[in-house]
């Protein structure tokens, strides 16, 4: 299945290693000299690096929004008393990533700098600015605070600073200088053994994408970003780590099971699946090497669906035609979609089933046991959904976490039937209608009006305040 020609871009991406890891130890062994700004203001690049710059800027043509809660209402249930169960849409595409976080109705209606709900750590994974920012308040500085106090620095979009160290000369010349902009993330890596200076081409490559693309949480007072590897980066892994710190994002508000979100895994699923483990990564399939108006080869930077050019990725090692390539995918993402829709009408259930417990007179002693298998059932289901991809990258992992999501909440449901009996509880316990998003949230007690006016109210006074202060300023160029 794989032809010989896999090998021209692992000899591309050594002849690169030779001639760019040099620069980079070079800078990494003078820890004394202080570090050049980060520069954050992408717009800096069009005239030196055009063809990168451009090609990241037509990230901007994946515009569509897709409304996940819409497409599967389940979710408001699952994430009851999170902000989750207002606003969900799956990602897309890197231009868009700033605008999201301040649109999204999960980041609410900020009146000040002091206001919450969220703290600092979300903007982690939107903008440059957060490393430039990380550069001059330290990590302690940059953490201080609610998600607002970072308004009026955090304006640039994700781009060329996330991935690059801009301010080395190598850069400056054409050259990829990769780096880890996310202190965070390089503990993170270092804790399942891969320190970045020591990586291999190849392992950077992955790595600088690992350092968004993965699981993470907010951790201690100020709320700082933790990578929760350090029993490894399995879904049983994990689990252990943040039940030993009994660590818990919400609470349930249905079922009051102590809950774990997961945020977007795709460098431990595609580390599990094949393609990771034969050390193909990100790059390879979605940035690949094309050729401009010249005929001069540059790095795709229109990070998004490679299929979109299954010319110059998937047929640089397989020999398939894209229809059936395309077909074993579909039919993997509906195996995948099958099981998780299995998982997510069990925990449904589960959910309600202990309110209903609850509302029966249910002690906290009966509801321990069963509240850790939905903790576990959903934690699993989520991992697996979350990451994007899963379908393409790790789908035998993919429907391993969903197979064990779906014996835990049946677990639950078992003793939930035989806890209910003892109350007097034997009729089946009724579901409200939550056949779409709106009629779930009215389940829930969302108030969706109230919430989108506040927004709209936000977007239409505070953010534009943030981006005319930082114009003034000098940190954001248009
Ligand atoms: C998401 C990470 C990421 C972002 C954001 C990013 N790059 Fe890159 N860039 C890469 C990777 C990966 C390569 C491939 C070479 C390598 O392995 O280092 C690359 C290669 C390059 C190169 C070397 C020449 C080439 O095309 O291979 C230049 C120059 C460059 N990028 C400039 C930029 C500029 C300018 C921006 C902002 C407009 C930017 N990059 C944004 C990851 C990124
Ligand atoms: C600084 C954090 C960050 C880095 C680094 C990063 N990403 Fe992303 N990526 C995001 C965010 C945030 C989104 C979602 C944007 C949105 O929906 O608003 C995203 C979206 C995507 C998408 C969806 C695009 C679409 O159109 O649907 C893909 C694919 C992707 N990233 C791949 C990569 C790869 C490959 C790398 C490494 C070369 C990488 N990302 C590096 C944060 C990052
Ligand atoms: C072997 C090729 C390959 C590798 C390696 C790979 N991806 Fe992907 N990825 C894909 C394909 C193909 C899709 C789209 C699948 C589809 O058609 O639904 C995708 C989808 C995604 C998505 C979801 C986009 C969306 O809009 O839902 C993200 C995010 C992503 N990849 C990030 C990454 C990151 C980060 C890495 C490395 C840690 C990586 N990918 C490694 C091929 C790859
Ligand atoms: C840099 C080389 C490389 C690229 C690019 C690449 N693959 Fe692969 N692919 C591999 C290798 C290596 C394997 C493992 C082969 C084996 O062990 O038999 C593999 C295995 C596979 C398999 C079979 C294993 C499985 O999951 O059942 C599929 C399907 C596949 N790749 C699809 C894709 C698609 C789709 C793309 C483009 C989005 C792609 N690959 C891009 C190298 C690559």
């Amino acid at each position: 299945m794989v032809r010989i020609s896999m090998l021209i871009p692992s000899l591309w991406g050594m002849v690169a290693s030779l001639f760019l890891l040099f620069p980079v130890h070079e800078e990494e062994a003078a820890p004394a000299k202080a570090p050049a700004a980060v520069e954050a203001r992408n717009d800096t690049f069009t005239q030196k690096h055009p063809d990168q710059y451009n090609s990241w800027k037509a990230t901007s043509e994946q515009s569509e929004r897709h409304n996940a809660l819409a497409e599967d209402p389940n979710m408001v249930i699952l994430w009851a008393g999170y902000p989750f169960s207002r606003d969900y849409n799956k990602p897309r595409g890197h231009a868009f990533a700033l605008t999201d976080v301040r649109e999204t109705l999960r980041t609410g209606a900020p009146k000040n700098a002091e206001d919450g709900p969220l703290p600092m750590a979300c903007w982690s994974y939107k903008s440059p600015d957060v490393a430039r920012l990380i550069q001059q308040e330290g990590e302690d500085g940059y953490f201080k605070g609610k998600w607002a106090r970072g308004g009026l620095e955090i304006v640039n979009d994700l781009d060329c600073a996330d991935c690059h160290n801009t301010a080395s000369p190598e850069f400056a010349q054409g050259k990829s200088v990769l780096t880890l902009s996310r202190p965070y993330a390089a503990r993170g890596m270092a804790s399942i053994g891969k320190s970045f200076e020591k990586a291999g081409r190849f392992d950077q490559q992955a790595m600088v994408c690992g350092q968004c693309h993965v699981e993470y949480y907010f951790s201690g007072k100020d709320k700082a970003v933790k990578l929760p590897w350090d029993n490894g980066t399995k879904v049983e892994d994990m689990e252990k780590y943040y039940d030993a710190i009994a660590f818990s994002d919400w609470t349930n508000s249905l079922s009051r099971a102590p809950m774990i979100k997961a945020q977007h895994p795709e460098y431990e699923t595609w580390s599990a699946g094949i393609h990771g483990k034969n050390n193909v990564t990100c790059i390879d399939c979605h940035m690949p090497k094309v050729k401009n108006a010249k005929g001069k080869l540059y790095t795709d930077h229109k990070i998004g669906n490679p299929f979109d050019s299954y010319e110059q990725t998937c047929t640089n090692c397989h020999t398939q035609d894209k229809a059936s390539m395309q077909g074993i995918m579909a039919e993997r993402k509906a195996a995948i979609r099958s099981l998780k829709l299995k998982a997510e009408e069990q925990l449904v259930h589960a959910h309600f089933e202990a309110k209903a417990a609850w509302d029966a007179g249910a002690t906290e002693a009966e509801m321990q046991p069963i509240l850790t298998d939905i903790r576990h059932a959903q934690r699993r289901w989520d991992l697996a959904i979350a990451s994007h991809g899963i379908h393409m990258h790790a789908p035998d992992e993919g429907l391993r976490m969903l197979g064990t999501s779906l014996d835990k909440a049946a677990d639950a449901r078992t003793k939930l039937v035989r806890l209910l009996a003892t109350k007097g509880i034997t009729q089946e316990v009724k579901l409200p209608d939550i056949s779409t998003k709106e009629k779930a949230q009215q389940a829930i007690g969302l108030n969706m009006q109230q919430i989108s006016a506040e927004k709209q109210d936000f977007l239409n006074t505070v953010v534009p305040q943030w981006d005319e202060q930082a114009r003034t300023a000098g940190r954001l160029s248009q």
